[in-house]
Protein backbone atom coordinates (compact mmCIF):
# COMPACT_ATOMS: atom_id res chain seq x y z
CA UNK A 1 0.00 0.00 0.00
CA UNK A 2 1.13 3.67 -1.03
CA UNK A 3 0.48 6.06 2.19
CA UNK A 4 -0.82 9.77 1.78
CA UNK A 5 -2.13 12.70 4.66
CA UNK A 6 -5.15 14.55 4.52
CA UNK A 7 -4.06 17.82 6.52
CA UNK A 8 -1.21 15.68 7.75
CA UNK A 9 -3.02 12.83 8.91
CA UNK A 10 -1.91 9.69 7.29
CA UNK A 11 -3.94 7.55 4.91
CA UNK A 12 -3.87 5.23 2.61
CA UNK A 13 -3.38 6.21 -1.29
CA UNK A 14 -6.49 4.54 -2.53
CA UNK A 15 -10.20 4.99 -0.58
CA UNK A 16 -12.41 2.37 -0.38
CA UNK A 17 -15.86 3.47 -1.45
CA UNK A 18 -18.41 1.35 0.71
CA UNK A 19 -21.52 3.06 -1.52
CA UNK A 20 -22.88 -0.53 -2.16
CA UNK A 21 -22.00 -2.56 1.06
CA UNK A 22 -24.98 -3.95 2.89
CA UNK A 23 -27.26 -3.22 0.05
CA UNK A 24 -26.14 -3.95 -3.44
CA UNK A 25 -23.12 -5.66 -2.38
CA UNK A 26 -24.25 -8.22 0.01
CA UNK A 27 -23.15 -8.24 3.58
CA UNK A 28 -20.62 -11.44 3.21
CA UNK A 29 -18.90 -9.70 0.36
CA UNK A 30 -18.86 -6.36 1.57
CA UNK A 31 -17.40 -7.60 4.62
CA UNK A 32 -14.77 -9.78 2.82
CA UNK A 33 -13.70 -6.77 0.93
CA UNK A 34 -13.49 -4.23 4.05
CA UNK A 35 -11.54 -7.30 5.55
CA UNK A 36 -9.37 -7.93 2.60
CA UNK A 37 -8.75 -3.78 2.12
CA UNK A 38 -7.27 -3.24 5.99
CA UNK A 39 -5.26 -6.41 5.71
CA UNK A 40 -3.66 -4.77 2.94
CA UNK A 41 -3.04 -1.75 4.79
CA UNK A 42 -6.59 0.38 3.22
CA UNK A 43 -7.22 2.88 6.07
CA UNK A 44 -9.53 5.33 4.02
CA UNK A 45 -13.03 4.71 3.40
CA UNK A 46 -15.95 6.77 2.08
CA UNK A 47 -19.56 6.33 2.24
CA UNK A 48 -22.77 8.62 3.01
CA UNK A 49 -25.64 8.95 4.83
CA UNK A 50 -27.93 8.20 1.55
CA UNK A 51 -26.05 5.29 0.23
CA UNK A 52 -28.35 3.90 -1.77
CA UNK A 53 -31.77 5.45 -1.33
CA UNK A 54 -32.04 4.82 -5.00
CA UNK A 55 -32.08 1.29 -5.13
CA UNK A 56 -35.29 -1.28 -5.04
CA UNK A 57 -36.20 -1.54 -0.97
CA UNK A 58 -33.23 1.52 -0.15
CA UNK A 59 -33.44 3.74 2.81
CA UNK A 60 -30.64 5.82 2.25
CA UNK A 61 -28.69 4.53 5.52
CA UNK A 62 -27.73 0.69 4.72
CA UNK A 63 -23.95 1.78 4.29
CA UNK A 64 -23.39 3.56 7.07
CA UNK A 65 -24.94 0.95 9.03
CA UNK A 66 -23.19 -1.76 7.52
CA UNK A 67 -19.99 0.18 8.03
CA UNK A 68 -20.77 0.61 11.77
CA UNK A 69 -21.66 -2.83 12.28
CA UNK A 70 -18.59 -4.03 10.62
CA UNK A 71 -16.17 -1.26 12.81
CA UNK A 72 -17.99 -2.45 15.87
CA UNK A 73 -17.27 -6.50 15.21
CA UNK A 74 -13.82 -6.33 14.42
CA UNK A 75 -12.89 -3.76 17.06
CA UNK A 76 -12.16 -1.11 14.72
CA UNK A 77 -11.07 2.13 16.12
CA UNK A 78 -9.02 5.41 14.98
CA UNK A 79 -6.87 3.03 12.55
CA UNK A 80 -9.58 3.28 9.66
CA UNK A 81 -10.46 6.64 8.58
CA UNK A 82 -14.15 6.80 7.42
CA UNK A 83 -15.12 9.75 5.54
CA UNK A 84 -19.48 10.24 5.19
CA UNK A 85 -21.03 12.50 3.69
CA UNK A 86 -24.71 14.35 4.27
CA UNK A 87 -27.41 16.77 2.51
CA UNK A 88 -28.41 14.79 -0.34
CA UNK A 89 -31.05 11.97 1.44
CA UNK A 90 -34.45 12.75 -0.57
CA UNK A 91 -36.76 14.24 1.97
CA UNK A 92 -39.63 12.53 -0.15
CA UNK A 93 -39.52 8.53 -0.23
CA UNK A 94 -39.47 7.27 -4.06
CA UNK A 95 -37.95 10.89 -4.98
CA UNK A 96 -34.41 11.41 -5.57
CA UNK A 97 -31.86 14.40 -4.91
CA UNK A 98 -34.52 16.92 -6.33
CA UNK A 99 -35.80 16.67 -2.85
CA UNK A 100 -32.55 16.32 -0.96
CA UNK A 101 -32.48 17.07 2.86
CA UNK A 102 -29.59 20.45 2.03
CA UNK A 103 -27.02 21.82 3.81
CA UNK A 104 -29.65 24.20 6.51
CA UNK A 105 -27.67 24.39 9.66
CA UNK A 106 -30.81 22.35 11.02
CA UNK A 107 -30.05 19.82 8.43
CA UNK A 108 -26.35 19.64 9.00
CA UNK A 109 -26.40 19.23 13.02
CA UNK A 110 -29.54 16.61 12.50
CA UNK A 111 -27.90 14.35 10.06
CA UNK A 112 -24.24 14.46 11.81
CA UNK A 113 -25.40 13.45 14.88
CA UNK A 114 -27.76 10.40 12.59
CA UNK A 115 -24.11 9.29 11.39
CA UNK A 116 -22.04 9.21 14.20
CA UNK A 117 -24.64 7.20 15.88
CA UNK A 118 -24.60 4.76 12.75
CA UNK A 119 -21.04 4.93 12.56
CA UNK A 120 -20.46 4.27 16.49
CA UNK A 121 -18.28 7.43 16.71
CA UNK A 122 -18.31 10.04 18.83
CA UNK A 123 -16.13 12.03 16.52
CA UNK A 124 -16.72 11.65 12.62
CA UNK A 125 -13.36 11.63 11.04
CA UNK A 126 -14.46 13.26 7.44
CA UNK A 127 -17.75 15.15 7.16
CA UNK A 128 -18.33 16.23 3.81
CA UNK A 129 -21.80 18.48 1.72
CA UNK A 130 -22.63 15.78 -0.34
CA UNK A 131 -24.11 18.26 -3.07
CA UNK A 132 -24.38 21.72 -3.37
CA UNK A 133 -27.74 23.64 -1.89
CA UNK A 134 -28.23 27.11 -3.63
CA UNK A 135 -31.44 27.68 -1.33
CA UNK A 136 -29.05 27.60 1.97
CA UNK A 137 -26.64 30.92 2.32
CA UNK A 138 -22.86 29.35 2.57
CA UNK A 139 -22.54 30.95 6.12
CA UNK A 140 -25.24 28.88 7.78
CA UNK A 141 -23.83 25.68 6.10
CA UNK A 142 -20.25 26.80 7.28
CA UNK A 143 -21.60 27.92 10.79
CA UNK A 144 -23.21 24.83 11.41
CA UNK A 145 -20.28 22.51 10.07
CA UNK A 146 -17.46 25.10 11.99
CA UNK A 147 -20.34 24.05 15.37
CA UNK A 148 -19.76 20.32 15.27
CA UNK A 149 -16.10 20.93 14.72
CA UNK A 150 -16.03 23.02 18.10
CA UNK A 151 -18.20 20.32 19.98
CA UNK A 152 -15.51 17.78 18.33
CA UNK A 153 -18.11 16.09 16.78
CA UNK A 154 -16.27 15.85 13.35
CA UNK A 155 -12.00 16.22 12.80
CA UNK A 156 -11.94 17.75 8.77
CA UNK A 157 -14.47 19.21 6.42
CA UNK A 158 -15.09 18.65 2.77
CA UNK A 159 -17.39 19.20 0.10
CA UNK A 160 -18.15 17.36 -2.74
CA UNK A 161 -19.79 18.30 -6.22
CA UNK A 162 -19.59 22.35 -5.73
CA UNK A 163 -18.95 24.42 -8.55
CA UNK A 164 -15.56 26.13 -7.99
CA UNK A 165 -16.82 29.50 -6.88
CA UNK A 166 -18.69 27.95 -4.50
CA UNK A 167 -15.57 26.50 -3.11
CA UNK A 168 -14.31 30.09 -3.05
CA UNK A 169 -16.87 31.16 -1.18
CA UNK A 170 -16.93 28.89 1.66
CA UNK A 171 -13.36 29.00 1.99
CA UNK A 172 -13.63 33.43 2.15
CA UNK A 173 -16.46 32.77 4.38
CA UNK A 174 -14.82 30.06 6.68
CA UNK A 175 -12.04 32.28 6.88
CA UNK A 176 -13.33 35.64 7.61
CA UNK A 177 -14.93 33.93 10.53
CA UNK A 178 -12.19 32.13 11.96
CA UNK A 179 -13.94 28.56 11.34
CA UNK A 180 -11.97 25.72 9.72
CA UNK A 181 -11.80 25.42 6.24
CA UNK A 182 -13.07 22.30 3.93
CA UNK A 183 -9.70 21.10 2.94
CA UNK A 184 -11.12 18.22 1.50
CA UNK A 185 -12.70 18.20 -2.12
CA UNK A 186 -14.69 15.32 -3.66
CA UNK A 187 -14.92 15.10 -7.38
CA UNK A 188 -15.82 12.45 -10.53
CA UNK A 189 -12.92 12.46 -11.58
CA UNK A 190 -10.59 9.66 -14.35
CA UNK A 191 -7.82 9.22 -16.74
CA UNK A 192 -10.50 10.02 -19.33
CA UNK A 193 -12.16 13.11 -19.61
CA UNK A 194 -15.79 14.08 -20.39
CA UNK A 195 -17.33 16.78 -22.19
CA UNK A 196 -17.65 19.09 -19.76
CA UNK A 197 -20.59 20.69 -22.08
CA UNK A 198 -22.61 16.84 -22.04
CA UNK A 199 -24.43 16.25 -18.73
CA UNK A 200 -23.50 13.12 -16.78
CA UNK A 201 -25.96 10.41 -16.54
CA UNK A 202 -25.62 10.02 -12.62
CA UNK A 203 -28.03 12.52 -11.26
CA UNK A 204 -25.74 14.40 -7.98
CA UNK A 205 -22.45 13.57 -10.34
CA UNK A 206 -19.65 16.52 -10.94
CA UNK A 207 -16.70 16.13 -12.76
CA UNK A 208 -13.50 17.81 -11.54
CA UNK A 209 -12.52 20.81 -14.17
CA UNK A 210 -9.71 22.51 -15.36
CA UNK A 211 -10.50 25.16 -13.24
CA UNK A 212 -11.30 23.29 -10.48
CA UNK A 213 -7.40 21.69 -10.59
CA UNK A 214 -6.28 25.28 -10.98
CA UNK A 215 -8.31 26.61 -8.00
CA UNK A 216 -6.29 23.88 -5.92
CA UNK A 217 -2.88 24.49 -7.09
CA UNK A 218 -3.51 28.37 -6.57
CA UNK A 219 -4.59 27.44 -3.24
CA UNK A 220 -1.82 25.17 -2.37
CA UNK A 221 0.33 28.07 -3.97
CA UNK A 222 -0.62 30.17 -0.91
CA UNK A 223 -0.02 27.86 1.42
CA UNK A 224 -3.70 26.08 1.81
CA UNK A 225 -3.63 22.70 1.35
CA UNK A 226 -6.60 20.39 -0.30
CA UNK A 227 -6.55 16.64 -0.80
CA UNK A 228 -9.08 15.94 -3.75
CA UNK A 229 -10.59 12.70 -3.76
CA UNK A 230 -11.27 10.90 -6.78
CA UNK A 231 -14.66 9.11 -7.34
CA UNK A 232 -15.78 6.71 -9.92
CA UNK A 233 -12.04 6.75 -11.20
CA UNK A 234 -13.03 3.18 -13.05
CA UNK A 235 -15.68 4.62 -14.79
CA UNK A 236 -18.23 1.66 -12.91
CA UNK A 237 -15.84 -0.88 -15.09
CA UNK A 238 -15.70 0.69 -18.94
CA UNK A 239 -12.59 0.55 -19.12
CA UNK A 240 -12.14 -3.14 -18.91
CA UNK A 241 -16.21 -4.46 -19.88
CA UNK A 242 -17.78 -4.54 -23.13
CA UNK A 243 -21.09 -4.63 -21.08
CA UNK A 244 -20.62 -1.74 -20.19
CA UNK A 245 -19.90 1.43 -22.67
CA UNK A 246 -18.56 4.33 -21.91
CA UNK A 247 -21.37 7.08 -21.27
CA UNK A 248 -22.41 9.87 -23.91
CA UNK A 249 -19.54 12.36 -22.76
CA UNK A 250 -17.45 10.22 -23.45
CA UNK A 251 -17.62 10.39 -26.73
CA UNK A 252 -15.13 12.42 -28.62
CA UNK A 253 -11.95 12.20 -30.51
CA UNK A 254 -9.81 12.59 -26.76
CA UNK A 255 -11.19 9.50 -25.37
CA UNK A 256 -9.72 7.91 -28.69
CA UNK A 257 -6.46 9.44 -28.33
CA UNK A 258 -6.29 8.60 -24.53
CA UNK A 259 -7.46 4.98 -24.65
CA UNK A 260 -4.53 4.62 -27.42
CA UNK A 261 -1.93 5.69 -24.95
CA UNK A 262 -3.64 3.46 -21.95
CA UNK A 263 -2.90 0.18 -24.04
CA UNK A 264 0.26 1.24 -24.93
CA UNK A 265 1.54 2.44 -21.36
CA UNK A 266 -0.36 -1.47 -20.02
CA UNK A 267 1.26 -3.19 -22.55
CA UNK A 268 4.58 -1.89 -21.52
CA UNK A 269 3.79 -2.40 -17.74
CA UNK A 270 2.31 -5.51 -17.99
CA UNK A 271 -0.47 -3.61 -16.09
CA UNK A 272 -4.43 -4.17 -16.64
CA UNK A 273 -5.97 -0.55 -17.75
CA UNK A 274 -7.73 -0.06 -14.92
CA UNK A 275 -3.71 -0.42 -12.83
CA UNK A 276 -2.65 2.03 -15.16
CA UNK A 277 -5.78 4.49 -14.75
CA UNK A 278 -5.83 4.46 -11.15
CA UNK A 279 -1.28 4.76 -11.17
CA UNK A 280 -2.00 7.55 -13.13
CA UNK A 281 -4.21 9.05 -10.67
CA UNK A 282 -2.08 8.73 -7.49
CA UNK A 283 0.67 10.64 -9.54
CA UNK A 284 -1.15 13.44 -10.44
CA UNK A 285 -0.45 16.89 -9.93
CA UNK A 286 -2.32 18.29 -7.94
CA UNK A 287 -2.57 15.41 -5.63
CA UNK A 288 -5.10 12.80 -6.14
CA UNK A 289 -6.62 10.34 -4.08
CA UNK A 290 -8.64 7.82 -5.98
CA UNK A 291 -11.95 6.51 -4.66
CA UNK A 292 -12.69 2.84 -6.17
CA UNK A 293 -16.04 1.20 -5.44
CA UNK A 294 -15.65 -3.04 -6.36
CA UNK A 295 -18.56 -5.29 -6.07
CA UNK A 296 -15.76 -8.22 -5.13
CA UNK A 297 -12.82 -9.37 -3.51
CA UNK A 298 -10.62 -9.95 -6.92
CA UNK A 299 -11.99 -6.52 -7.93
CA UNK A 300 -10.06 -5.14 -4.99
CA UNK A 301 -7.08 -7.10 -5.68
CA UNK A 302 -6.75 -5.47 -8.94
CA UNK A 303 -7.05 -1.93 -7.65
CA UNK A 304 -4.76 -2.73 -4.80
CA UNK A 305 -2.33 -4.36 -7.34
CA UNK A 306 -1.86 -0.73 -8.58
CA UNK A 307 -0.57 0.44 -5.74
CA UNK A 308 2.51 -1.32 -6.42
CA UNK A 309 2.88 0.21 -10.00
CA UNK A 310 4.93 3.55 -10.34
CA UNK A 311 4.55 4.64 -13.76
CA UNK A 312 7.82 6.41 -15.35
CA UNK A 313 7.68 10.04 -15.57
CA UNK A 314 8.14 9.47 -19.25
CA UNK A 315 4.40 7.19 -19.02
CA UNK A 316 2.72 9.76 -16.99
CA UNK A 317 3.53 12.44 -19.21
CA UNK A 318 2.88 10.99 -22.61
CA UNK A 319 -0.58 9.12 -21.03
CA UNK A 320 -1.31 13.01 -19.96
CA UNK A 321 -0.37 14.83 -22.92
CA UNK A 322 -2.58 12.34 -24.77
CA UNK A 323 -6.05 14.31 -26.03
N1 LIG B 1 -19.48 12.28 -3.93
C1 LIG B 1 -20.30 11.70 -4.76
O1 LIG B 1 -21.26 12.30 -5.25
C2 LIG B 1 -20.06 10.27 -5.16
C3 LIG B 1 -20.67 9.74 -6.30
C4 LIG B 1 -20.42 8.41 -6.62
C5 LIG B 1 -19.60 7.64 -5.83
N2 LIG B 1 -19.03 8.18 -4.73
C6 LIG B 1 -18.15 7.37 -3.84
O2 LIG B 1 -17.16 6.80 -4.67
C7 LIG B 1 -17.12 5.38 -4.48
C8 LIG B 1 -16.68 4.75 -5.75
O3 LIG B 1 -17.57 5.08 -6.79
P1 LIG B 1 -17.70 4.16 -8.03
O4 LIG B 1 -18.68 4.78 -8.94
O5 LIG B 1 -16.34 3.77 -8.53
O6 LIG B 1 -18.25 2.88 -7.32
P2 LIG B 1 -19.45 1.97 -7.64
O7 LIG B 1 -20.64 2.72 -8.09
O8 LIG B 1 -19.50 1.08 -6.49
O9 LIG B 1 -18.99 1.23 -9.00
C9 LIG B 1 -17.87 0.55 -9.14
C10 LIG B 1 -18.18 -0.56 -10.08
O10 LIG B 1 -17.15 -0.61 -11.04
C11 LIG B 1 -16.94 -1.94 -11.40
N3 LIG B 1 -15.54 -2.29 -11.12
C12 LIG B 1 -14.80 -1.95 -10.04
N4 LIG B 1 -13.58 -2.47 -10.12
C13 LIG B 1 -13.54 -3.17 -11.27
C14 LIG B 1 -12.56 -3.94 -11.91
N5 LIG B 1 -11.35 -4.10 -11.36
N6 LIG B 1 -12.87 -4.51 -13.07
C15 LIG B 1 -14.09 -4.34 -13.63
N7 LIG B 1 -15.07 -3.64 -13.08
C16 LIG B 1 -14.79 -3.04 -11.90
C17 LIG B 1 -17.87 -2.81 -10.59
O11 LIG B 1 -19.05 -3.05 -11.36
P3 LIG B 1 -19.85 -4.45 -11.21
O12 LIG B 1 -20.38 -4.46 -9.83
O13 LIG B 1 -20.90 -4.31 -12.26
O14 LIG B 1 -18.85 -5.54 -11.48
C18 LIG B 1 -18.17 -1.93 -9.43
O15 LIG B 1 -19.38 -2.22 -8.80
C19 LIG B 1 -18.53 5.02 -4.01
O16 LIG B 1 -18.53 3.82 -3.29
C20 LIG B 1 -18.85 6.21 -3.13
O17 LIG B 1 -18.26 6.02 -1.86
C21 LIG B 1 -19.23 9.47 -4.39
Amino acid sequence: MRYTTVNGRTVSALCLGAMKFGSTTDAATSAAVLDRFVEAGGTFVDTADCYQFWVEGGQGHESETFLGRWRRERGVTDEVVIATKLGAQPTVPGTGVETQEGLSAKVVAMAAERSRERLGTDTLDLLYAHREDPLTPIEETMGAFNELVAQGSVRELGLSNHRTWRLERARATAEANGWQRPRVLQYRYSYLQPRHDAPLESAGHMHATPELMDFVRAQEAEGREHTLVAYTPLLSGAYTKPDKPLEYSYDHPGTVARLAVLDEVAKESGATRNQVVLAWLMGHEPRVIPLVGVSSVAQLDEALEATDLTLTPEQHSRLTAAR
